[in-house]
């Protein structure tokens, strides 16, 4: 009898995600091609979140800043260490820049609003996401930066058929 019940919950769990995908970039360039690349498929279809993971320095500020500028910002798009998170006004998209870096617990998440950033026009990314596991929504998509001296290996790991568009187009 168990084993009928959790074939079924096998089966009505059951969904085809698409694998994860690899983006060698060698340098600071391949990394914003990936940028522009994401952000065209993220204005096709917006609303969602991003986790951005990785060591301090693999380069979770630079894909946000080229997303974001490639999805039209054209000031400049600073860290948002101190301050929690930037947000930038892209055509009818809002992208909403997150490092909780500093984040003293999950909970602060609650105070700053966070609810009030998730909505089907804007984007979310999320640099340090494990210091708000608990309090945010589930991403989307989680991108891995990892070193490959002297670049980087980015790893897309779609999480839903939101983050699979989004992903569509990252081939090398
Ligand atoms: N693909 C890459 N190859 C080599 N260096 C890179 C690459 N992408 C970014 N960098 C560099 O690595 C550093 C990353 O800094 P930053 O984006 O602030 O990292 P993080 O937000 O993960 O702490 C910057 O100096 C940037 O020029
Ligand atoms: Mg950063």
């Amino acid at each position: 009898m168990s084993v009928i019940r959790s074939a079924r919950f096998l089966i009505i769990s059951y969904r085809i995600i698409m694998s994860d995908i690899l983006w060698q970039a060698k340098d600071e360039a391949a990394m914003l091609t990936l940028g522009l690349i994401l952000s065209q498929s993220i204005t096709k279809a917006p609303g969602g979140v991003i986790y951005l993971q990785g060591t301090l320095g693999m380069g979770k500020t630079t894909l946000s800043r080229a997303i974001i500028q490639s999805m039209g910002w054209a000031g400049p798009v600073k860290s948002p260490t101190y301050t929690l998170v930037e947000s930038y006004s892209t055509g009818s998209i809002d992208v909403n820049h997150f490092d909780l870096y500093r984040l003293a617990d999950p909970e602060e998440l609650e105070y700053i609003g966070f609810n009030d950033f998730l909505g089907d026009q804007s984007i979310n990314l999320i640099e340090w996401p494990e210091q708000g596991e608990g309090v945010l929504p589930p991403a989307d998509l989680k991108i891995m930066i990892e070193d490959d001296n002297p670049g980087r290996i980015i790893r897309l790991s779609p999480q839903s058929e939101k983050g699979e568009k989004w992903c569509q187009q990252c081939t090398q």
